[in-house]
C-alpha cells in the first residue's frame, strides 16, 4: 500500500492522520498516511530526508505533510515551489507532477477558504494580525491577495513583527496596502478592525500570558468584526472567549478547526486531484471534534 506522511518533532499529537485516513478510506484509495518523527539533528535529518525524497521519486511515497520544526528544512530537496509557498517562506506540502517534486504551502489558502466557504465572511479591509511565525506568513501572503487596505502586526518579539512587515511592504503586488507594527502584543489598533486574527501560540499549554492585560485588545473591534484564533485545541480559545467578553457578533467568533481542515483538504488535491466537497470537510469537523474538548 502506498504511504503518505507527516513528518515533523515531535509529531505525534497530529490529527492529520485522522482526517486523511478517513478520506483516503471514503474515495477506496489505496494509500495509508502515517506520522514520521524526523530527527532534530542535522546530519541525520539530511539522511532521512534524502531516504524519503527518494521514495516520493519513485512513488512508494504520495507525498508529504511537513509540520514544526521543518517546513523550513526541506526547500534543497525538491525541483519547484510553488508561489504559495515562496511567499510564505515555508512549505507544509510536497508532491509530485510529472517527474518533478513541487513544494506548496495550503496554510494560507486553508484560511481564506474557511473563512469564505464555511464561515461565508468576506475579506475585511482592515486586519489585525497576532504573531510573526510560520502560520501569519502564510496567512497573511493569502490575505494580501483580496485588496485590503491596512494591516495592523504585533508580535511578542517586535523585531520578528518588524521584520515581517517589511517583507510584505517589499512585495511589489502588495504595496497598495499599508502595513505597520503595533509596540506590544496589548497595544489595540486605533482605526477600526474588521478581522482580528491571532497566529500565536498564546492560549496554547505552556503559551501562558497576563490575560487581564488583553481585556482592552478588542474594545475598539467594530460590532461586526470577525476574530479568529487559528488554535484548535480547545473549541473556545482564549481570543475567542475575549470576543464573546467583549460581545461581538458569536457568528463571527472562529477557532482554527475549518483552517486545519481546509489546509488538509487542499494537500489531499494535491496529491489525489480530488477537489473535496463541503460533506467531506464537515466530516473532517466531526472527526476532529472527537479530539478537542
Ligand atoms: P507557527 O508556525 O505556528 O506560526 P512559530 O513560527 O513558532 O509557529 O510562531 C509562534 C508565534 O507565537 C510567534 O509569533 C511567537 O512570538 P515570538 O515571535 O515573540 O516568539 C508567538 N508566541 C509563542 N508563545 C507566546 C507567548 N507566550 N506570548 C506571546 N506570543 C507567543
Amino acid at each position: 500500500m502506498k504511504k503518505i506522511y507527516v513528518v515533523g518533532n515531535p509529531v505525534k499529537h497530529s490529527l492529520s492522520p485522522d482526517i486523511h485516513n478517513y478520506w483516503l478510506k471514503k474515495y477506496d484509495l489505496n494509500c495509508v498516511y502515517e506520522k514520521l518523527e524526523l530527527e532534530k539533528n542535522p546530519e541525520k535529518l539530511n539522511l532521512q530526508q534524502k531516504e524519503l525524497i527518494i521514495k516520493i521519486r519513485n512513488e512508494e511515497v504520495i507525498g508529504i505533510n511537513i509540520t514544526v520544526p521543518f517546513k523550513q528544512k526541506f526547500q534543497e530537496h525538491i525541483d519547484d515551489q510553488e508561489q504559495t509557498a515562496i511567499l510564505a517562506k515555508a512549505i507544509n506540502t510536497i508532491y509530485k507532477r510529472g517527474d518533478k517534486l513541487i513544494g506548496a504551502n495550503t496554510d494560507g489558502i486553508g484560511f481564506y477558504n474557511s473563512l469564505t466557504q464555511d464561515f461565508k465572511c468576506d475579506v475585511p479591509k482592515v486586519i489585525h494580525i497576532l504573531g510573526a511565525g510560520g502560520a501569519a506568513y502564510g496567512i497573511l501572503s493569502e490575505l494580501l491577495k483580496h485588496k485590503i487596505a491596512r494591516v495592523y502586526i504585533s508580535n511578542r518579539n517586535k523585531f520578528k513583527a518588524e521584520e515581517m512587515a517589511n517583507y510584505f511592504k517589499r512585495i511589489k503586488s502588495f504595496s497598495s496596502t499599508r502595513i505597520s507594527v503595533k509596540k506590544s502584543i496589548f497595544e489595540r489598533p486605533l482605526s477600526p478592525v474588521g478581522m482580528f486574527i491571532n497566529t500565536s501560540s498564546i492560549g496554547m499549554k505552556g503559551q501562558e500570558i497576563n490575560y487581564k492585560k488583553l481585556d482592552t485588545l478588542f474594545s475598539l473591534l467594530s460590532k461586526y468584526a470577525i476574530v479568529y484564533d487559528i488554535n484548535y485545541n480547545q473549541t473556545k480559545t482564549i481570543f475567542n472567549k475575549l470576543a464573546e467578553k467583549e460581545e461581538l457578533d458569536p457568528d463571527k467568533i472562529f477557532n482554527g478547526k475549518f483552517m486545519l481542515i481546509r489546509q488538509a483538504a487542499e494537500s489531499f488535491n494535491k496529491w489525489f486531484g480530488i477537489k473535496l466537497i463541503k460533506k467531506d470537510i464537515d466530516e473532517g469537523i466531526k472527526i476532529l471534534e472527537k479530539f478537542i474538548s
